[in-house]
């Protein structure tokens, strides 16, 4: 029999997880920042443990020399979004990316399991560069509500507590909650927009602060204290009083300073504020 050197093989699945949860944290800050409606809410992952990658191969009776191949799920994504609809959006946001080829779909929300089990699971090819050369894996992606999730998670601690074998009447309570679940899931859709709405003013009102900031102490390396110090008055005044409509029109007027001063600084006027007018 060859010897499995087990931390040698699932070094690249470490690495496709690591990479794969950087970028897909980085979509959501990119959404975040264009100001735009994110279907992400958060990412985890996870490589696959020793028991369970064995346990598995026994249950499915799969050999050590076939384990890369048909264990799909060695490195495993988890993306939680808040509504139903974002598994869509989600899913065909994968799909456009250059560096996953989905080889399988198992929608297990409209077919769900006998347990209850809903989520939407997908199979990618993605290349990790190995110090050995590029090296293809696969990585399971998992898409799920957060009440999804919630179920999943706490039906997973039954199935450890009985290992595998859930009494019928626990079996039968469970498939009760995730029909709860799933009205839930309904209901939040239903008030979707209002709650989008809602994050959407909170991100604009976090990011025109952010640039507000930002442009006021460009600002202040191009002109007095003294007109920064009524600007900054005046942004305190602004977002003390709470009026969006307010604050968008402060942030655009400051734009326009700024623009103004972009220009006097390319005919030299630029450089680090005196402290005389
Ligand atoms: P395994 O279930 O992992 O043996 O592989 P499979 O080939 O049957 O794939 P499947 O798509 O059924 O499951 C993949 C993964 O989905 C599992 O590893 C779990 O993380 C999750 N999963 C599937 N079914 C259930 C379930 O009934 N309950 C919970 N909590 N998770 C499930
Ligand atoms: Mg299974």
């Amino acid at each position: 029999m060859d010897i499995v050197l087990w931390h040698k093989i699932l070094n690249p699945y470490a690495m496709a997880v690591d990479e794969l949860l950087l970028k897909l944290r980085n979509t959501k800050r990119s959404y975040q920042k264009r100001g735009e409606y994110c279907p992400i809410e958060h990412v985890t992952g996870r490589v696959k443990s020793i028991t369970s990658i064995l346990d598995k191969m026994q249950k499915k009776g799969i050999p050590f020399d076939k384990m890369e191949e048909e264990v799909e799920d060695i490195a495993g994504i988890r993306i939680i979004c808040q509504f139903v609809e974002d598994i869509e959006k989600i899913s065909e946001m994968l799909m456009r990316r250059n560096d996953l080829e989905i080889v399988q779909v198992k929608d297990y929300i409209r077919n769900h399991k006998e347990s209850g089990y809903r989520s939407y699971h997908l199979v990618a090819n993605y290349t990790v560069n190995t110090l050995d050369g590029p090296k293809q894996i696969y990585v399971e992606i998992q898409i799920r509500t957060m009440a999804m999730d919630f179920w999943a998670t706490t039906e997973h601690s039954m199935q450890y507590k009985y290992k595998g074998r859930i009494p019928q009447k626990v079996a039968n309570r469970l498939q009760t909650t995730a029909e709860a679940i799933t009205v839930m899931d309904k209901e939040m859709s239903a008030v979707r927009e209002e709650i989008m709405d809602a994050q959407m003013s909170s991100q604009l009102r976090y990011n025109l602060v952010e640039d507000i900031v930002t442009t006021i102490e460009n600002l202040y390396q191009v002109t007095s204290r003294r007109q920064i110090e009524k600007i900054q008055e005046e942004f305190y005044r602004i977002y003390s009083e709470g009026d969006m409509d307010e604050l968008i029109h402060y942030h655009d007027q400051l734009d326009l300073i700024a623009q103004s001063y972009k220009a006097q600084s390319f005919n030299g006027a630029g450089g680090m504020h005196t402290d005389e007018d």
